[in-house]
């Protein structure tokens, strides 16, 4: 069996996420953005004026109330939450799950771009709406900044060590 070129760069890739996440376990952030992109993940409280406001199923509520750390956990983990399966989205596991089975590999960029669609939109990597309950966010341009250079380094810092 012959292994595509593309699998392999993948795999490499892959390879080289990891141990800069080992290097990084013991660290705690200090990063101004990151920080105010970790609170937006776990408590829901933005930094702006806008309140970040979380719609599910047509209705809106304080986001406070849906974290994203209620389903995807406090280390972006998933597994199981609130009777659904949810998915891991730290970077080297998201990567991954895209980038397989296409001929290249996502920027971050391109990711960030992504997952701010999904966020705002519920409109999946793959162009489909999700069929889940996440529910869509809504925030200023500036707090969704802040939370994606949170999800760059989620689950990177001490506390996430053993997970
Ligand atoms: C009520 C539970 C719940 C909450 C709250 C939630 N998510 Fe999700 N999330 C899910 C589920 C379930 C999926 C799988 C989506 C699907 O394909 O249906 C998902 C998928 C994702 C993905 C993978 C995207 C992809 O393209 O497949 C990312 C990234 C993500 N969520 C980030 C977040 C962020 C950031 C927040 C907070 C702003 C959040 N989620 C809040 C349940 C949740």
């Amino acid at each position: 069996m012959s292994i595509p070129n593309t699998t392999i760069l993948i795999i490499l890739t892959f390879s080289l996420y990891l141990p800069s996440k080992f290097e990084t376990n013991s660290i705690s952030y200090q990063n101004e953005s990151i920080l105010k992109g970790e609170k937006i993940y776990m408590e829901g409280i933005g930094s702006t004026e806008l309140k970040i406001e979380a719609v599910s199923m047509g209705r809106s509520i304080p986001a406070s109330i849906v974290t994203c750390a209620s389903c995807h956990g406090q280390c972006g983990k998933g597994g199981e939450a609130q009777g659904m399966i949810v998915p891991d989205i730290r970077r080297a596991s998201y990567l991954m799950r895209y980038s397989m089975g296409t001929n290249k590999i996502l920027s971050e960029k391109e990711m960030n771009k992504k997952i701010k669609r999904l966020i705002t939109l519920g409109i999946n990597h793959d162009g489909k709406k999700v069929k889940s309950m996440m529910p869509k966010y809504t925030m200023s341009l500036k707090d969704m900044d802040y939370l994606l250079a949170y999800l760059e380094v989620l689950g990177n810092d001490e506390k996430c060590a053993n997970e």
